[in-house]
């Protein structure tokens, strides 16, 4: 029998997992009448709060305009600069500039491939920066003490794309509560995902959820007055539902990951790969499981020829894309990982045989 296909990210098995729960939910929300920001929507909104230890979150359309919106509530405007990194997908350079801001990129930390502080120093440094946006890549948080103290200095706010870093932790504190805000996603694969376009902001500043409260809804504080310019980015009651039931799933679907990430880590030992790196006041979340070999490719048809599908996150970095291109600027870890990195199948619907079935292929490969 040919073995079974797996797969980088799995949500109809999440679905599945779950699908009495959320079925009851979708059926709540149709007989309820109410579909766009009613009640799910605030329980949401409150029980993912209290999730990442209180404060206000802000359901939106998607995690870019989470992006987006949160950089224009703590003050980014036309013109001003936005420090990021350039090995993350494209939404997180499009919401500086929806705004009319600019990112600047700067360079990951050779081993666990976010943020470098000392990096952002030099940035910081070079010219005035208004915001800063670490990404916690894979589910790995950035090393957050240091950057909040280095933006505090210069005067930067700081969002947190927390994409892909639902639950993940750095120094005993949630990833999305460092910052002056935090973005996150909702979109189908992430590790906290709705069935459909789902993001949130959260920060624990009124200010700042006021200003985005009023971003997401044209501008309303009162209905049919536009108190600022806004816009149209609501989360939409079905979703909040089933997000809500995803909630409750999330501790348990990350501690599955966390040992399927264990069973590589023992396994891959002596497969010539690079394996994650974490700093030791981090508590990732293993969104993705990440190996790295500039024999990516190679390694990459051998899986796939063998039903193993990885992802690569992400091929291209933001800086050589045509719409971001930046060619006088180096950043040599960066590129060197978006040429080396490769995604295994790592997340709830994986079992440990697979974890197995994987690393007896890699180490097979490895012996090529
Ligand atoms: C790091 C990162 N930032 C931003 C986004 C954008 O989120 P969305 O696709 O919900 O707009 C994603 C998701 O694709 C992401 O992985």
């Amino acid at each position: 029998m040919p073995a079974h296909p797996l797969l980088t990210a799995d949500p109809k098995a999440d679905y599945l997992a779950h699908a009495d729960e959320i079925r009851a939910a979708v059926e709540r929300v149709l007989a309820s009448g109410h579909y766009i920001l009613g009640p799910e929507v605030e329980a949401f909104e409150r029980e993912f709060a209290g999730y990442l230890g209180g404060g206000q979150l802000i359901g939106v359309a998607n995690g870019t305009e989470a992006i987006e919106l949160a950089l224009r509530a703590v003050g980014v405007q036309r013109g001003d600069a936005v420090a990021t990194v350039a090995n993350t997908v494209s939404a997180t350079a499009a919401a500086i500039e929806q705004i009319g801001a600019r990112p600047v990129f700067v360079e990951i930390e050779a081993d666990t491939m976010v943020m470098s502080a000392v990096a952002l120093a030099a940035a910081l440094a070079r010219g005035p920066v208004k915001a800063v946006v670490p990404v916690h890549l894979y589910g790995h948080p950035t090393a957050m003490p240091a950057i909040m103290e280095l933006s505090r200095r210069h005067g930067a706010k700081v969002v947190e794309d927390c994409a892909q870093s639902h639950g993940a932790a750095v120094a005993g504190k949630k990833a999305g509560a460092w910052g002056d805000a935090a973005a996150f996603s909702f979109y189908p694969t992430k590790n906290l995902g709705a069935l459909g376009d789902g993001g949130a902001v959260f920060t624990r500043d009124a200010g700042t959820a006021d200003a985005v409260r009023l971003l997401r809804q044209y501008g309303w504080r009162q209905r049919y007055v536009s108190e600022i310019p806004g816009r149209n980015s609501r989360l939409d009651e079905l979703q909040a539902a089933i997000l809500r039931v995803k909630l409750r799933h999330l501790d348990a679907g990350n501690a599955a990951r966390r040992l399927l990430a264990a069973r590589y880590l023992a396994l891959l030992r002596d497969a010539r790969l690079r394996l994650p790196e974490w700093a030791s006041d981090a508590e990732p979340v293993w969104h993705q499981f990440v190996v790295r070999t500039p024999r990516r490719d190679d390694l990459r048809a051998h899986l796939a020829a063998r039903q193993i599908h990885c992802g690569v996150l992400y091929p291209v970095p933001l800086h050589r894309q045509p719409a971001y291109a930046r060619p006088q600027l180096l950043l040599s870890e960066t590129e060197r990982a978006c040429a080396e990195v490769l995604c295994l199948p790592v997340h709830p619907a994986i079992t440990p045989a697979d974890v197995d079935r994987v690393s007896e292929e890699i180490l097979r490969w490895a012996k090529s």
